[in-house]
C-alpha cells in the first residue's frame, strides 16, 4: 500500500518526540501498519531552533494553517496548542480539505469538539485524540471503541500530571509549590500557560471530553465546578496526612437523577486507596459501568514520550484503517445523536 503521508504542526515537547520516534522506528511501524508512515511536512514558529531531530527533506511551513491547506498529506497532526487561533483554523482547514486529523489538544476539543465531530463525520473523516486525556493512557480508545454497549455511571480520576507531580514532590520532599511547578515546566509536563494546569482548567477540559464519551451528552466544559491547587500549602498536605489522607486534584463526572454532575477540585483520598498511591506525573482514570464494573487505568500522564506514544497510536490506527470503511464516531456516537447537556440540580 502507499505510504501514509502526515504533516505535523507543532514541534515542541510532543511534536519533536513524535518526529524522533517515527524516524527511529520507521521499519517496525511499516511492518505493523502494512504501509510506511512518512512525515512530508512540519510547522513551528522558529525555523532555526535545534529540535534534536532531522528535518531534512521535509517541507517546512511557518504557519500551521498553510500546512493544513497546502501540504501533501493524508493526516494533519495538530500539536500546536490553544483553543483558538492557529490550532482551530488549521484543524478546520484540514477537515475542509478532506484530510484526517490527530490532535493532543484538549482545550481545542473542549471548545469545538462537537462542531469538529460534525464536520469530520459529514466527510467520512477521523479525528483521533488519544493524547488529549491522561497522556499515554489509552482511555479514549477504551471508552470510544472497546466499552461500547456499557452504560457508564461515573468517571473520575487524576488527569493532570503537572498538579500530581507538584502535590507529590511537596509532600515527599517538602519542596515549595513554585519550585515544583518550575520543574514540571522544565520537564515539559505543563501547558504553555501553566495556570491551566494549577487552576484546574486542563483537568476540566479532559473531564468534559470523558463526560461526553461516558454519557453521550454534548461537551460542556464551562459547566464544571472548578477549584485548582494553587492555594494548597505544605501545611494542608501534612494535616491531611496526619488524618490518614492524601490530597489529589480529582475530576469527577457522574450521572444523577436530575442530570450530570461534573466537578474538579482538590480531594482528600484515604492513604490506603489505590488513587492515593498514584505519584508524580502519573495519571489514573476510573470508569464505572454496568457490564464491566470498575476499570482503573494508571499510567504516564504527560511528557514528550508518553504523549507521543498516544499520538502515534492514533496515526497507526488511521494507517491501518480500510479506505471507504465506516469510521469510528469521533465522540463515541455520531455527533447528530449527542444529547443536550443537562446539569444536575
Ligand atoms: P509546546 O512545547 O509549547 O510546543 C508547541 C509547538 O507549537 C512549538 O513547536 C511552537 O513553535 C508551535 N507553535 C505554537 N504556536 C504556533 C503558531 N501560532 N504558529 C506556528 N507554530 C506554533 O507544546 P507541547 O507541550 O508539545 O503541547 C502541544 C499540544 O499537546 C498542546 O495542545 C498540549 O495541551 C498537548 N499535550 C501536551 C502534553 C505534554 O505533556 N506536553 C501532553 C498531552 C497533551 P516553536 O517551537 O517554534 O515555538
Ligand atoms: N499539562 C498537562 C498535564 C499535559 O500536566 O497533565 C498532559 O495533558
Amino acid at each position: 500500500a502507499d505510504a501514509l503521508k502526515i504533516g505535523i504542526a507543532g514541534l515542541g515537547t510532543v511534536g519533536a518526540s513524535l518526529v524522533r520516534i517515527i524516524q527511529q522506528r520507521s521499519n517496525a511501524l511499516a511492518v505493523a501498519c502494512g504501509r510506511a508512515i512518512t512525515i512530508t511536512a512540519v510547522s513551528a514558529r522558529d525555523r532555526n531552533k535545534d529540535r534534536g531531530v532531522d528535518l531534512s527533506g521535509i517541507t517546512w511551513f511557518d504557519d500551521p494553517v498553510a500546512l493544513a491547506e497546502n501540504a501533501d498529506i493524508d493526516v494533519f497532526i495538530e500539536l500546536v496548542g490553544g483553543a483558538d487561533g492557529a490550532a482551530d483554523k488549521s484543524v478546520r482547514a484540514a477537515l475542509a480539505r478532506g484530510v484526517h486529523v490527530v490532535t493532543a489538544n484538549k482545550a481545542l476539543l473542549a471548545r469545538h469538539g462537537v462542531e469538529f465531530a460534525r464536520l469530520a463525520e459529514e466527510k467520512g473523516l477521523l479525528i483521533n485524540y488519544e493524547a488529549a486525556v491522561a497522556g499515554g493512557i489509552p482511555v479514549i480508545k477504551a471508552m470510544r471503541e472497546s466499552l461500547t454497549g456499557n452504560n457508564f455511571s461515573r468517571v473520575y480520576g487524576i488527569m493532570n500530571g503537572t498538579c500530581n507531580y507538584i502535590l507529590t514532590r511537596m509532600e515527599k520532599e517538602g519542596l515549595s509549590f513554585e519550585a515544583c511547578l518550575k520543574e514540571a515546566q522544565r520537564l515539559g509536563y505543563a501547558e504553555a500557560d501553566p495556570t491551566f494546569d494549577i487552576e484546574g482548567n486542563d483537568t476540566a477540559h479532559k473531564l468534559a471530553i470523558l463526560t461526553t464519551l461516558a454519557f453521550g451528552s454534548e461537551i460542556a466544559a464551562d459547566d464544571i465546578y472548578l477549584e485548582g491547587i494553587s492555594n494548597i500549602s505544605i501545611e494542608d498536605i501534612n494535616a491531611a496526612a496526619e488524618l490518614g489522607y492524601r490530597i489529589k486534584l480529582l475530576g469527577v463526572a457522574q450521572r444523577t437523577e436530575t442530570g450530570i454532575e461534573q466537578r474538579v477540585h482538590p480531594t482528600m483520598v484515604p492513604l490506603d486507596s489505590v488513587i492515593a498511591q498514584v505519584d508524580g506525573v502519573t495519571n489514573a482514570v476510573a470508569l464505572e459501568s454496568d457490564i464491566l464494573g470498575e476499570l482503573l487505568m494508571v499510567g504516564p500522564g504527560a511528557g514528550g514520550n508518553a504523549t507521543a506514544s498516544a499520538v502515534l497510536g492514533d496515526i497507526t490506527d488511521i494507517a491501518k484503517s480500510r479506505p471507504g470503511a465506516q469510521q469510528v464516531p469521533v465522540l463515541g456516537r455520531p455527533a447528530a445523536l449527542l444529547e443536550p447537556y443537562r446539569q444536575a440540580k
